[in-house]
């Protein structure tokens, strides 16, 4: 098996991430996909490529193609079998089968995303993926994680330091101070019609 930095990395390689694609494969996923994405992408001009880091087997992307058809999308993906899901999705994508913290950016992407992975990684990761989502970018960066004033860990199914939640948001906007935040808003999952798992999301823009 390949040798990777943190046992998080390993954790989503391995058995669990497995896993956790046969929970998470269903049309519902997409249009509650659709009905965030909806709300992120209103009055955004100009997208003409979107990149996912930690993009699973792509119920995000394909909710941001349907809103964004002419749209290039790329994924990077650790997991072998989800990425062997995206290689069979009809949309064109360009796949990048590694981990984020391994990721050199080739060009930039008019819009960069992530959602629900931040949480999963090694804190002590996180400035070099906030840079590296930062270098993605040629303008907006989304992300959509669990926010928590201040950092705490939550155990994750049994599993212990492979969540956390903290002000992700919050932390970028420190980092980099030419990000503005163009919009914020929270999914929660007893919505009745479109629910996601509790995330809240950011939209920055690089100005
Ligand atoms: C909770 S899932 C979220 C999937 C997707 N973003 C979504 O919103 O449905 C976390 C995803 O990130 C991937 N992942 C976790 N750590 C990663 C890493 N270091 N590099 C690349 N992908 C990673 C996992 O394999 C999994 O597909």
């Amino acid at each position: 098996m390949k040798k990777y930095k943190t046992e998080q990395e390993r954790f989503w390689a391995g058995q669990f991430g497995d896993e956790y694609i046969k929970r998470n494969d269903n049309e519902a996923i997409i249009a509650s996909n659709i009905a965030m994405f909806s709300k992120i992408l209103d009055g955004i001009k100009n997208v003409e490529s979107v990149i996912e880091f930690g993009a699973n087997i792509g119920l995000n992307l394909i909710a941001v193609k349907s809103l964004l058809p002419n749209t290039e999308i790329s994924a990077i993906e650790i997991n072998q079998k989800a990425v062997l899901e995206l290689q069979q999705l009809s949309e064109k994508i360009t796949i990048y089968h590694k981990s984020i913290l391994d990721f050199i950016p080739e060009y930039k992407r008019d819009f960069v995303l992530i959602k629900g992975v931040l949480i999963h990684l090694d804190p002590n990761c996180l400035q070099d993926v906030y840079d590296k989502l930062y270098q993605t970018s040629n303008r907006y960066i989304c992300i959509a994680e669990y926010y928590n004033p201040v950092p705490v860990e939550i155990s994750y199914r049994g599993h212990e330091g492979k969540l956390f939640k903290r002000d992700y948001a919050g932390e970028m906007l420190e980092k980099f101070k030419d990000l503005s935040l163009i919009k914020y808003g929270f999914a929660y999952h007893r919505d009745p019609s479109f629910p996601q798992d509790d995330l809240t999301w950011f939209l920055f823009e690089k100005k």
